[in-house]
């Protein structure tokens, strides 16, 4: 799915004080594409991110996905979009403790009421390299294990666009690299429109575009 951003802009609120934190984006990118967003610490690639996710709303301008404007959806509307279209990996897996990997990802697409959940959480799981771990609890794992998951559970529902926050942050260089490889082959593969926030300058060269967020902007590097 395509991904339009029109004039999107975000401020916060810190006392009295305004803090202009987006400031007018402008950028299209084609579906299939793997984009990676880099910037300084607090340049606003989360806030982009929860933004892209329709998880918060800009305060002016437009978000298109697949031509479809989020502005204005009802709350309702955006979340069903959000679920059925849209995944997450965050840096921290949040994976819920108390179920096993393989009922952290069935429980994704038991809430979108998908058939074949356990059929196919344990599919999701086999192509992140983890066939192996479906019944081990997240404190049984390790971390890029507990990624992995969180990455299958994203994809399971075969969403249209990935939206990835620095999934390789909390890991090792090595753990980080594997996981990533795995995280790349699968988006291509299955074409998903994906983008990657990452500090990681090596991370952003294997994406096929470089956008930088520095003072509210967005641009091609
Ligand atoms: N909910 C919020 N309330 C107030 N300020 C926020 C909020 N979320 C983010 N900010 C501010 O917006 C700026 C960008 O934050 P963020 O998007 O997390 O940056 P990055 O992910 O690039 O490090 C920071 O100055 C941060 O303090
Ligand atoms: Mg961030």
């Amino acid at each position: 799915m395509s991904l339009v951003l029109k004039n999107v802009k975000k401020s916060f609120h810190q006392g009295d004080a305004e803090i202009a934190v987006l400031k007018g984006l402008n950028i299209e990118i084609q579906p299939g594409q793997v984009v990676s967003i880099v910037g300084q610490s607090g340049s606003g690639k989360s806030t982009l991110l929860s933004l892209l996710a329709g998880l918060e709303r800009p305060d002016a301008g437009d978000i298109l996905v697949d031509n479809v404007h989020l502005a204005p959806m009802t709350e309702q509307e955006l979340t069903l979009f959000r679920a059925q279209n849209i995944a997450v990996v965050f840096q921290q897996y949040h994976l819920i403790a108390h179920l096993t990997a393989l009922e952290n990802v069935m429980l994704a697409l038991e809430i979108l009421k998908m058939e074949n959940p356990r059929q196919r959480a344990q599919e999701a799981l086999e192509e992140l390299n983890l066939g192996h771990r479906l019944n081990h609890f997240p404190s049984q794992l390790s971390g890029g294990e507990c990624q992995r998951v969180a990455i299958a559970r994203a994809l399971v529902v075969k969403p249209k666009i990935l939206l990835a926050d620095e999934p390789s942050g909390n890991l090792d260089t090595h753990t980080g690299d594997k996981v990533m490889d795995v995280f790349f082959d699968i988006v291509k593969k299955h074409q998903i429109t994906t983008i990657l926030v990452t500090h990681s300058e090596s991370l952003a060269q294997r994406c096929q575009r470089i956008l930088r967020l520095e003072e509210g902007l967005l641009k091609d590097v």
